[in-house]
């Protein structure tokens, strides 16, 4: 970036306090912010989207506690255009009120100087601001990068209209810089306002902008134009922004879906449960404190399954499998609510308070609602899951659920470890101390925690003083060991091993047909749920030939099956056993599909089965409609631009 006038030069990298180190060892490895000397409070965000130009372009405005009265303000960015630094002085708002800064008057804006230090490839640049004596405000004037890695633009095609572009960001783990310069760390809350200017073309007054906060109005507001406010402090990853064409309709009370107009009903009856699962989490651990829930239905190139975002869950809409089959990733985001948005991890090397937490408490909405059958299946899922990542990690250390990030990328260092052998470490405590008394621990952490961050070795102390302590395992139960799990790599002995009389039953049937007794257009399937027939798809590979495939296609259409769990499954082990009938469906889906968890493997399946020229000529098709986030996944493992 060129220099300014009145801009200091860029900082030399690990000078004196060089804008490429993090400020102390104890701080978050992921972030350039120094909260310890300067912390921000709250962030005022002032847009205009520009389809055209795949660029939000505004301001943003920066409340700061200021702890050391020399301090710069440090901050973390990543791909922004900074045009303008200003400072200046406002009077904290009456007790208990959110300030509104989006379009904040009566603030007398002085230049300051401001230096961005040395690109790091993984955390960006840090942005220095320094502070007159009174200074308690930041206004940055900026715009994002059309290849933000925190957003997504869509071109209309990409969506189920087909007639209107669409935006939304993703910000977990540490993309909130690319497109709102703060200090991107778990560990640091904000509140925030904002007003989003989208442009309306005639015959699309439907295009609206949601972000992850209640939506105000003004009666000022011209057409197109949205006001939010977040009044309860979060960390930077929970900000998120949305805007297509949506629409609403109400699930309860409290609670409705947002999807595009084709999609809406189908999303509203997929997520009928949602009141009911909200019901029983608030009954295991306490008041949902976000007031609404909503969910919104990306287009298919989300790169996630779902988002946390908080009172908006960002979810993909390859859930809509129109049995509620996969409402358990719905029980998953919601379940966020306490353990992620409510408590949330300091660092992303203890994501597993976050994942583990939800998986486990997930599980619990399952069983709730619809048995323990299904929880137990869901937990079987999990636990093989976990086998499967453990066997395949790179570093051996990211087999403990205290991870070392240290100069990786966050995204990089995300396994299976957090969300399943943090859940089955919890769910151990449950089975060694018993509902009676682990359910009120679990609330407890959360109340007693409530919109701060924690660290593994604040769960430990509080597992010792309120458990261990207190309370004595059941006979013949293990008591609990923290090290064990959080510290030490693997499962350890005698953990909990889920089981389950319906997958059994599976396991039955594949082994008649196996075995030969059984043909396979007989093989006794009647009343399976979905998660049974994963369960038996994970098992075909290496067990049958691509004539056995055909049959099994033959019987159960498996390759037009409109489940896309079973759908990503079945392509996978199609490819493995070279069922060349799959290759069609196959590239339809990599070519509209950006889900990270479906692409990667079906990538794999390709280069493993020798087929590196197919991969590399669907990626160059399917690569631009991609997510920032998953481009950078399949380059490296395709050596795209290599
Ligand atoms: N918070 C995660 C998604 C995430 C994690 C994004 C880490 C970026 C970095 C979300 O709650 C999640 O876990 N989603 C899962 C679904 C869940 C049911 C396991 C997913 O997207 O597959
Ligand atoms: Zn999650």
């Amino acid at each position: 970036m060129a220099c300014k006038p009145g801009q200091a030069p860029p900082t030399e990298p690990n000078g004196a306090g060089a804008a490429s180190t993090a400020s102390t060892a104890s701080a978050d490895p992921h972030s350039f912010g120094r909260p310890d000397q300067v912390r921000v409070q709250h962030i005022g965000l002032d847009w205009t989207v520009s389809f055209e130009d795949q660029r939000l372009v505004g301001v943003a405005t920066l409340w700061v506690e200021r702890t050391d009265p020399s301090a710069s303000l440090w901050l973390d960015t990543r791909d922004l255009a900074i045009e303008a630094v200003k400072t200046g002085v406002m009077a904290a708002p009456p007790g208990g009120t959110v300030p509104h800064l989006a379009d904040a008057s009566g603030i007398t804006w002085t230049d300051t100087t401001w230096s961005l230090g040395t690109r790091d490839p993984i955390l960006g640049q840090a942005l220095e601001i320094p502070l007159a004596a009174e200074a308690n405000v930041v206004r940055i004037e900026y715009a994002t990068q059309p290849g933000a890695t925190g957003l997504q633009w869509l071109g209309p095609e990409q969506t189920a209209e087909g007639t209107d572009p669409f935006l939304y960001s993703q910000s977990q783990a540490i993309h909130a810089r690319s497109w709102i310069p703060c200090q991107d760390s778990p560990g640091v809350r904000v509140t925030y306002d904002a007003r989003v200017q989208v442009p309306q073309t005639e015959g699309a007054e439907d295009r609206v902008a949601l972000m992850s906060a209640s939506r105000r109005t003004d009666p000022g507001d011209a057409a197109g134009q949205f006001r939010f406010e977040m009044p309860q402090p979060i960390p930077a990853y929970l900000i998120a922004l949305a805007v297509g064409r949506l629409e609403f309709e109400a699930l309860g009370d409290r609670s409705g879906v947002w999807a595009e107009p084709s999609v809406r009903a189908k999303a509203a009856h997929e997520f009928a449960d949602v009141e009911r699962m909200m019901t029983v989490a608030e009954s295991l651990y306490g008041p949902y404190r976000w007031e609404r829930y909503d969910v919104l239905v990306l287009p298919p190139a989300f790169p996630f399954g779902g988002m946390e975002n908080p009172r908006l869950t960002f979810a993909t809409p390859t859930i809509l499998a129109g049995d509620r089959s996969l409402v358990s990733l719905i029980a998953h985001e919601l379940a966020h609510s306490w353990s992620g948005n409510l408590v949330t991890n300091t660092t992303w090397e203890d994501l597993w308070l976050n994942e583990g937490f939800t998986v486990y408490i997930e599980r619990r909405i399952v069983e709730e609602l619809f048995g323990e059958p299904q929880a137990q299946m869901e937990a079987m899922l999990g636990r093989q899951d976990l086998e499967e990542e453990l066997g395949r990690l790179e570093f051996p250390g990211d087999a403990r659920l205290h991870v070392d990030l240290e100069g990786r990328d966050p995204d990089e260092g995300l396994s299976d470890v957090a969300y399943e052998k943090g859940a089955l470490f919890l769910r151990e405590l449950e089975e060694s101390y018993g509902r009676d008394v682990f359910d009120p621990f679990v609330r407890a952490w959360f109340d007693q925690h409530a919109f701060t961050s924690v660290d593994s070795e604040q769960f430990e102390a509080f597992l010792d003083r309120e458990l261990v302590k207190v309370a004595s395992p059941l006979p013949e139960r293990t008591a609990a060991r923290p090290k064990d799990w959080i510290h030490t790599e693997g499962v350890p002995q005698g953990a909990p091993q889920p089981t389950s009389d319906a997958m059994d039953r599976v396991d039955a049937a594949l082994q008649s047909v196996l075995t030969g007794k059984v043909p396979i257009a007989k093989m006794s399937t009647d009343g399976w749920t979905p998660h049974q027939w994963l369960h038996m798809l994970r098992q075909l590979p290496g067990k049958v030939s691509a004539k056995d495939l055909a049959a099994f296609d033959e019987t159960f259409s498996l390759t037009a099956s409109g489940n896309y769990e079973i759908l990503a499954q079945w392509l996978e082990v199609g490819v493995g056993e070279g069922y060349a009938a799959v290759d069609e469906r196959l590239e339809r889906f990599l070519l509209t599909v950006g889900r990270r968890k479906f692409l990667m493997p079906l990538y794999e399946a390709l280069l493993a089965a020798g087929r590196k020229a197919d991969a590399d000529r669907i990626y160059a098709k399917a690569r631009a409609g991609y997510h920032p986030i998953t481009q950078h996944s399949l380059d490296g493992l395709l050596g795209y631009g290599t």
